[in-house]
């Protein structure tokens, strides 16, 4: 019963979400060219009902993808949403031109969420620069400071932990990772002053990720209105900040910081507004996908004893060469726990499905060697979900095996670009990758360290009801501290 209620409100909102954005694109395009190559299988929703009802929505996308191949059509009405599959029909998904495939109507939902000087507001051409800005500020030179925060900020999260207790892991990470964000992305006037309000406005600001907000972002609806008005009072708080900073020629290091330093390419500075825009964009981007990751890196190491012990003894060895200092080149001495997050992102990607907008008539090439015009208009979306299970890339793909990506069979090397995607690809890749993996690694080296640990709700499933899926449920985990000795 409970799949079929997720079922059916993913396909509801896929294709409420599909009319929009045909609707939005319908306005906004202008090119007339027709395609001439075969346009790829089709089927209708009413067709894939009793199986999304029945099996849910991943096992359906992989039902289709085995019956039709890499590339295929729902319809519904007249709209139409075309899935890719794989590497190959991937490709123009995430290598296609920005006048062929597009990100922007499909985020129009984030501008009342951030402001009008950033991201999906303003053109391509400042939106591509202050995406350099953003990937220039999670670069190895800037992370490597932000080791030490990170470090400051998990080891007072968990010092208040009692001796032995039972928490929701969901909670405590998504918790710790909005401390983690506010004191390295936005500064420690935030998290030594205001850490409260912020969370508070923020709250209210992320509550703007609904169904319906995403369909219709401007309607006065209470929870539109309370993130317009924090968006505001958000936004003027950095901006004072910001100012602060200028006034007295104060410098900190953190990403604020960088992107006050950030100059477009015709010289001119960054304003106050689009510092403060950006920062919130940012920390959007970073924290629910990293804290849903965590998550499901706790339940998938807690119950798998051989990928945990063997994430331990890594500790293990790495104290007994280095003691307890950790630093950036420390942590990427952590393979194996790297291997054991990749992991749990392949299986369980915190976006299971990536959406575009074709703004021209475009050719995707698919693994069965077959060209599919899809004509503009459609809804393009990427299975992520589906990718990262595909037993011509990864040997037994339902299993959690983290050595698939250690040295040797690197599973997704060896299957080639767009083979492992649940940081995106290409063009618009994921920044904050390493930056990730970084506050992610630091969270479990300290854990493995310092607690036994044991899931003890049953391993949890994907929340499709949710807009951003995450763990259905609570993630509960009882804990008893220990210290692994450090000589
Ligand atoms: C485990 C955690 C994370 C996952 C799974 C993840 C995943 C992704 C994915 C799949 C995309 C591509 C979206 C698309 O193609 O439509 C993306 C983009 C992006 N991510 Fe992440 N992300 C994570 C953490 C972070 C963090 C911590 C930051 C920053 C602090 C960040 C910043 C960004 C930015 C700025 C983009 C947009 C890049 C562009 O449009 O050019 N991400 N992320």
């Amino acid at each position: 019963m409970e799949l079929q209620v997720s079922a059916v409100w993913f396909s509801i909102a896929l294709f409420l979400i599909t009319a929009v954005l045909t609707k939005i694109a319908s306005r906004r395009t202008t090119n007339d060219h027709v395609c001439t190559l075969p346009p790829p299988p089709e089927v209708t929703l009413l067709g894939i009902l009793p199986s999304l009802l029945t099996k849910g929505p991943e096992d359906t996308m992989h039902h289709l993808y085995n019956k039709l191949g890499s590339a295929f059509t729902v319809s519904f009405l007249w709209k139409r949403t075309t899935f890719l599959v794989g590497k190959e029909a991937s490709n123009v998904f995430f290598q296609g031109l920005e006048s062929e495939v597009t990100q922007g109507n499909t985020n129009e939902f984030t501008v009342p969420m951030f402001g009008r000087e950033m991201g999906f507001a303003v053109d391509y051409a400042t939106r591509t620069e202050q995406t350099r800005f953003f990937v220039e500020s999670l670069r190895p030179a800037q992370l490597r400071s932000y080791v030490g925060p990170m470090l400051e900020e998990v080891e007072s999260y968990f010092a208040k932990w009692e001796d032995e207790g039972v928490v929701d892991l969901k909670y405590e990470f998504e918790e710790l990772l909005m401390l983690i964000s506010s004191r390295c992305l936005v500064g420690k006037e935030v998290r030594e002053k205001m850490f409260g309000q912020f969370c508070t406005l923020y709250h209210q600001i992320e509550e703007g990720v609904n169904f319906v907000s995403f369909m219709f972002p401007y309607m006065p609806t209470p929870v539109n209105r309370r993130r317009d008005r924090a968006q505001i009072k958000l936004t003027g708080i950095l901006a004072e900040i910001v100012r602060s900073r200028k006034s007295f020629n104060r410098a900190e290091e953190d990403v604020l910081q960088h992107f006050i330093d950030s100059t477009y390419k015709d010289g001119r500075g960054t304003t106050e507004q689009e510092v403060s825009q950006m920062i919130l964009g940012l920390i959007f981007a970073g924290k629910h996908t990293s804290a849903m990751t965590t998550t499901w890196t706790g339940a998938c190491l807690l119950s798998h004893t051989k990928s945990f012990n063997a994430a331990l003894e890594e500790q293990k060895e790495i104290i007994s060469k280095h003691g307890d200092k950790i630093d950036h080149s420390v942590l990427s001495e952590m393979g194996i726990l790297h291997s054991c997050i990749k992991e749990a992102s392949r299986l369980h990607p915190a976006l299971p499905t990536l959406v575009r907008q074709v703004k021209k008539d475009i050719t995707v090439r698919t693994k069965e060697g077959m060209e599919y015009g899809v004509p503009r208009g459609h809804t393009l979306v990427n299975l992520v979900m589906v990718n990262g299970k595909l037993p011509h890339i990864y040997k037994d793909p339902e299993v959690y095996d983290p050595n698939r990506f250690r040295p040797g069979r690197e599973e997704d090397k060896v299957g080639g670009k767009f083979s492992y995607t649940s940081f995106g690809g290409g063009r618009h890749a994921c920044g904050g990758e390493a930056y990730a993996y970084m506050q992610i690694k630091i969270i479990f080296s300290h854990l493995l360290r310092n607690f036994e640990m044991e899931l003890i709700s049953p391993f949890p499933k994907p929340d499709w009801t949710k807009f951003l899926p995450e763990p259905k449920g609570k993630v509960m985990v009882s804990y008893k501290r220990r210290r692994l000795p450090t000589n």
